[in-house]
């Protein structure tokens, strides 16, 4: 059951580590299924952004929390053949799973353009004005929710101009929700959100133009996530 913590529950981005790389599969599995909704908010973004395939050669993606890697980084490597592309997660393992499903072999030209970051996307750095899209699905929920703030100012700045991001939030406001077990014995979780609204404001103090903003029921459970698209 989920519960609004009562204090910030400590060693948030340890625990979420421990408990991803002890479920990466079986989460893997109940979830990839389930891709219909992320793929759609990906086409949108993407025909938004309306790059060229090639020869785009300074193109540059990234995905924050990218879990196995599928289907958001492995559809951005096919569409983009020439272009730059960076995957993070917290868990290790979900990295190592990424990088089976992403690259097969030594020889795999995939090798040359794809950046795996394995640690806390707050930690991230690149430089302003350098990335033409930043897609963060099920993810920046699991940063509590000051970080989120501080995420959105600095996605912002990494854009490139005419940049776009697209991104699930929680829809509902909470400073804390933990579940002592999520999927399995082993994965406590925790998640955090501004909901609807102050998500919204947020982006467009960060300067972001916000182009698509819904809420939408899950495909996999009842629980609802702002949905949304914007625009450096
Ligand atoms: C619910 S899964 C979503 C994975 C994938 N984006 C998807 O749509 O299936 C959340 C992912 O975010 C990662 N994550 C949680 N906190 C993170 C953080 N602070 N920095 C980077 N990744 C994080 C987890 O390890 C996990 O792989």
């Amino acid at each position: 059951m989920t519960s609004e913590a009562a204090t910030m529950p400590e060693n948030i981005k340890e625990r979420l580590k421990a408990s991803y790389d002890a479920v990466a599969s079986k989460y893997n599995e109940w979830t990839l299924p389930h891709s219909k909704q992320r793929m759609d908010y990906l086409g949108k973004a993407l025909e938004y952004l309306k790059i060229p395939a090639e020869p785009e050669k300074n193109a540059a993606f990234l995905e924050l929390g990218c879990g196995c890697g599928l289907p958001v980084t492995k559809k951005l490597l096919e569409t983009y053949p020439s272009a730059r592309i960076i995957a993070n997660d917290l868990s290790t393992t979900q990295i190592s799973i990424a990088r089976q499903n992403l690259i097969t072999g030594p020889e795999d030209e995939v090798a040359r353009r794809l950046e795996l970051i394995p640690g806390d996307m707050s930690a991230l750095r690149f430089p302003n004005g350098s990335l033409d899209l930043v897609v963060a699905f099920y993810s920046v929920i699991h940063l509590p929710r000051t970080e989120q703030t501080a995420l959105l100012e600095r996605i912002t700045k990494w854009l490139k101009p005419g940049g776009y991001f697209v991104a699930n939030f929680s829809a509902e406001e909470t400073e804390g929700a933990v579940m002592d077990k999520w999927l399995d014995d082993k994965d406590w979780m925790f998640w955090s959100g501004w909901g609807q609204e102050k998500t919204l404001e947020t982006m467009k103090k960060a300067g972001l133009k916000v182009l698509i903003a819904k809420v939408e029921t899950d495909v996999v459970d009842d629980s609802s996530f702002l949905w949304t698209i914007a625009k450096r």
